[in-house]
């Protein structure tokens, strides 16, 4: 059987992260200093939340979500201009490095070893078809960085997660319109109460568990309506059956009023979205050549995002 809490139990049952409060000071320098250049200010969720099983936490509930949806979108949030709080889970991919895979981060480079045994003296040099994509990457990277356009905030459990989310959507809900929220998170709609988690490992000598899920709060109405209530706000709905997608994308905007909902089908999400609004309905899409030549559906969705957040803010503007 499933129970139900609300937003304010369910942070009663848990403890806050240990860098709670050097994350919010952070989140505050970082949306200060940015808004004194007048940029807008974009919080991007990323990645997928664990459900700890137990206390001492051995064994969890995880989700497919890779990040790299966030993470791409952050590199073209920031390359339109925007600052960037990036809220990621812990290993999943991040913006500039997921171009360069672990397992083949050393054939990017080769050495040349010098004459005799004086190992002090080899050179290492990129190899020279990756250059022209590692300068590119390093470009962005660099521009990012110097200018104090990104934040990089790692989670791993859906408590952490959710505790982060709240804190700084009261910091950044203060920018009003020029604020953005883009919650392409996969949140875990499940979770083991603290009351009903065992504290130690679980031992299979006795057996398999039982466990008992409880629904997690929905935090979006929460954060639109309360955390950050002048922002623009754009959640996801990931769905398997694409019967459904529209149906239940269309029904999420209505209920929750907020700006956009992205829709997404589960295996076609790195070729196809429909970003929703009140007023319409637009397919972007990408195609297997665009895909093999290095583009990304990211691009064109982030295009389509910071259109619309630019005439929201216009119109806040006119009111
Ligand atoms: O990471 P990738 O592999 O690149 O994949 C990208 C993605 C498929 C994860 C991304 O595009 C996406 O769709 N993310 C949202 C997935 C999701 O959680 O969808 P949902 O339909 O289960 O939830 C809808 C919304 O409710 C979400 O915006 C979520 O933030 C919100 N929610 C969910 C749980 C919860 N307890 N409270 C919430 O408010």
């Amino acid at each position: 059987m499933m129970q139900t809490s609300t937003s304010r139990h369910f942070f009663e049952d848990f403890p806050p992260p240990d860098d709670l409060k050097h994350t919010i000071r952070d989140a505050e320098a970082f949306v200060k200093l940015n808004s004194v250049k007048n940029k807008n200010v974009v919080l991007i969720t990323s990645g997928g939340t664990a459900v700890p099983m137990e206390s001492r936490t051995v064994r969890f509930i995880d989700n497919f979500s890779t990040g790299t949806r966030g993470a791409a979108s952050t590199e073209y949030f920031l390359a339109a201009g925007y600052a960037v709080i990036f809220l990621h889970r812990a290993r999943s991919a991040k913006p500039f490095v997921r171009h360069f895979p672990e397992e083949k981060l050393l054939d990017l480079f080769v050495l040349k070893e010098a004459e005799g045994n004086d190992t002090s003296a080899s050179a290492i040099t990129v190899k020279q078809d990756e250059s022209t994509r590692l300068a590119r990457v390093l470009r962005s990277y660099h521009s990012a960085s110097s200018t104090n356009s990104l934040l990089s905030i790692p989670f791993f459990s859906l408590q952490d997660y959710l505790y982060f989310l709240k804190s700084i959507s009261d910091v950044l809900g203060q920018l009003r319109q020029k604020s953005m929220f883009l919650l392409a998170a996969a949140v875990s709609d499940f979770y083991i109460p603290s009351d009903e988690m065992p504290e130690h490992k679980m031992q299979s000598s006795e057996g398999p568990p039982e466990v008992r899920l409880s629904s997690v709060p929905k935090m979006l109405p929460v954060l639109i309506h309360r955390w950050a209530p002048e922002a623009f706000i754009i959640s996801f709905k990931l769905e398997t059956d694409p019967k459904l997608l529209l149906l239940k994308a269309r029904k999420a905007l209505d209920t929750y009023q907020h700006e956009v909902v992205v829709a997404n089908i589960l295996e076609e999400r790195r070729k196809k979205v429909v970003v929703i609004t009140a007023d319409s309905e637009t397919q972007l899409e990408i195609s297997e050549e665009q895909r093999g030549s290095g583009q990304e559906l990211e691009d064109i969705l982030v295009q389509d995002l910071v259109a619309k957040h630019e005439a929201f803010i216009q119109s806040a503007a006119g009111r």
